[in-house]
């Protein structure tokens, strides 16, 4: 692990960091820059979810040799096509958010609006849909802040950061 990925105490997944120093080697540099660091997607409400987090606090993944992040990113797309309520919401996946020991973690954004990331979810179809269901009201919210009465019961509990967007700061 890169020393310098140490941030308050937590660090990103070993795998992680195996997978991707890979990918920069495979891939080379550009000037200095990875190009292989940022990947382009559509900008707009989306529920960026890890891929790599683990399955279980002491599992990376099931028994079927998939990680927990990827099973979560499967069910996300599930509970996604079967409601077209969801369908402003894009599903994005990305590799670590650097919030491993919350697994399975999302950043949840949107345009112009304040960003959350949140975790410890269970990869499976009701995390799914009170992340998406959040993700609705917050696509639809002004600046980001979506009244607590309209919070789905499954993601109390589950905030880790807010971010704001470029541009902005809160207040
Ligand atoms: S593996 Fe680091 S946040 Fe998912």
């Amino acid at each position: 692990m890169r020393a310098g990925w140490l941030l308050h105490g937590r660090t990103p997944n070993d795998d992680d960091t195996i997978c991707r120093d890979a990918a920069d080697r495979s891939a080379g540099t550009t000037r200095g820059i990875r190009m292989t660091l940022l990947r382009k997607v559509a900008d707009g409400p989306a529920v960026v979810a890890c891929s790599t987090c683990c399955f279980t606090a002491g599992a990376p993944e099931d028994a079927e040799g998939v990680r927990g992040g990827r099973r979560l990113i499967e069910a996300l797309h599930a509970v996604r096509a079967s409601d077209s309520s969801y369908q402003r919401v894009a599903v994005q996946e990305t590799r670590c958010l650097f919030s491993c020991t919350e697994h399975c973690s999302v950043h949840i954004r949107a345009p112009g609006k304040v960003g959350y990331v949140l975790g410890r979810f269970t990869p499976d179809a009701d995390s799914a849909r009170a992340i998406l269901d959040y993700a609705v009201h917050h696509a639809a919210s002004e600046g980001g802040r979506v009244p607590f009465s309209d919070w789905p019961k499954g993601v109390k509990g589950h905030f880790i950061v807010r971010v704001p967007p470029p541009g902005y700061v809160t207040e």
